[in-house]
């Protein structure tokens, strides 16, 4: 099969380099000339593990290669995948779909050969149906189907979930779309990862529903981590003994600062602004999204608390060590790092902080926190230690070290990675997630 991919961001690159992996001719096309320099010369635009060897050993056997050309791309190819951003529109919440009808448009005026159109960017739904127009406006006379084929990969896990995804969902009930996707996905499936076919509606809300659904789980479980620190129960305890129960599942339900990210903030508003459109509210939806906006400032609140107080918080130093919305990426889109940072500064209190991988993208987000190149850099002087992010190489810090180089020995760990009763008994004060 030959496989044009057209986007080459985060979802594009990743799924491009898979399906070259599993013996696809597949050529990832994007319109900014230096990122796609960049590739050409085996430099990844996004920090993502293991991708670059991926790549790399593709472009090696052939498989994989790029350019800023659509025309030249889509040539030849048995299945177009339109993989472009479709960001919060600013104002509304609503998707803005711009890129990926400007790029369905230029199918519609360049296409000479029978192909798959696979909408690979999360759309709302009807999103399909305008493509559909488009490429009939463009009265081609090749033969076209539109199929919505959503992926539900994650940042820092991306190659082992395209790889080994728990379901391939494709929308379509056309019968050449139909082959061709079977086509394109038959080394998964044949893998035994399931394959469901649907309308191109249905599969258009599965992504939405499913990402509003995991946001649910976990805006859940943080809430119920609030009532468990006033009621003296332990949430980790309550989210096992929960998850035990298949018709729940243990997974997602890990109490934090809030979910951040590139999907679910986004998804969850534009699902809500779909079911506004449709005079069909998902009021779920609307307080999963109010709760954990509220939940990111109040983690903020959290840290002064251990300082004893916002009143007392005035020139003391926090150091914050992990920024991005979750280990493994550079991301900081709606990390709740942000709000935690700002919330300190507001109260006047000087933040050292420390990602592995985030601090360029945080720099610009956070101008009046000052960046180290280590844990350990950004503890020294602090008044108190707070863990955003869990990043493995927060997980076992030198507690004696840091009683050393820190002010006083105050651990506030927004992600549970340590044991309550092994901090105190080191002589920290130590405030976590719901562990009351
Ligand atoms: C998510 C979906 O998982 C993926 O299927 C979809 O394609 C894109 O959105 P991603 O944003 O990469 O993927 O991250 P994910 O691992 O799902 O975490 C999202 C946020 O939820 C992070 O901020 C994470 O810290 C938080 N989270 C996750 C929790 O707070 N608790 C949990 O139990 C799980």
């Amino acid at each position: 099969m030959k496989i044009a991919m057209v986007g080459s961001g985060y979802v594009g690159l990743v799924s491009g380099a898979c399906f070259a992996d599993f013996g696809h001719d597949v050529v990832c096309i994007d319109k900014d000339e230096k990122k796609i320099a960049a590739l050409e010369n085996g430099v990844m635009p996004i920090y993502e593990p293991g991708l670059d060897a991926l790549v790399e050993t593709n472009v090696k056997a052939g498989r994989l290669s790029f350019t800023t050309d659509l025309a030249e791309g889509i040539d030849g190819a048995d299945a177009i995948f339109i993989a472009v951003g479709t960001p919060s529109r600013r104002g509304d919440g609503h998707a803005d779909l711009t890129f990926v009808y400007a790029v369905a448009k230029e199918i519609g005026a360049t296409l000479r050969n029978d192909a798959v159109v696979v909408t690979k960017s999360t759309v709302p739904v009807g999103t399909g149906d305008e493509v559909e127009r488009i490429l009939a406006d463009a009265k081609l006379d090749v033969r076209t189907a539109v199929v919505s084929n959503p992926e539900f990969l994650r940042e820092g896990a991306a190659i082992g979930d395209f790889k080994r995804p728990d379901r391939i969902v494709i929308g379509t009930d056309d019968e050449f779309g139909r082959d061709v996707m079977s086509e394109v996905y038959r080394p998964l499936y044949l893998n035994q990862s399931p394959i469901l076919f649907t309308s191109r509606r249905s599969a258009e809300l599965i992504k939405y529903a499913a990402n509003a659904f995991l946001a649910t789980k976990i805006t859940f479980i943080n809430e119920m981590a609030d009532l468990c620190e006033k009621v003296g129960a332990n949430v980790q305890d309550v989210s096992r003994g929960i998850g035990m129960d298949n018709r729940i599942g243990a997974k997602f339900l890990h109490a934090g600062p809030g979910y951040g990210g590139s999907c679910f903030p986004k998804d969850t508003l534009a699902l809500l602004k779909t079911a506004e459109d449709y005079e069909s509210p998902t009021r779920i939806v609307e307080a999963v999204v109010k709760v954990n906006d509220s939940r990111k400032r109040a983690m903020g609140r959290k840290v002064l608390d251990a300082l004893g107080g916002a009143d007392k918080a005035r020139g003391k130093k926090v150091a914050l060590l992990g920024l991005t919305f979750k280990p493994n990426t550079d991301d900081m889109r709606d990390s709740p790092a942000i709000a935690v940072a700002q919330t300190l500064t507001d109260a006047g209190v000087e933040v050292a902080a420390f990602d592995p991988e985030g601090m360029e993208q945080a720099r610009p987000l956070m101008p009046e926190v000052t960046m180290v190149d280590g844990p350990y850099e950004a503890i020294e002087g602090a008044d108190a230690v707070a863990i955003v992010t869990e990043w493995d190489a927060f997980r076992a810090l030198d507690l004696k070290r840091i009683k050393d180089l820190a002010k006083a020995p105050v651990l506030v760990d927004l992600r549970n990675i340590y044991d309550p009763q092994d901090v105190r008994d080191a002589g920290f004060t130590y405030a976590s997630i719901g562990r009351g």
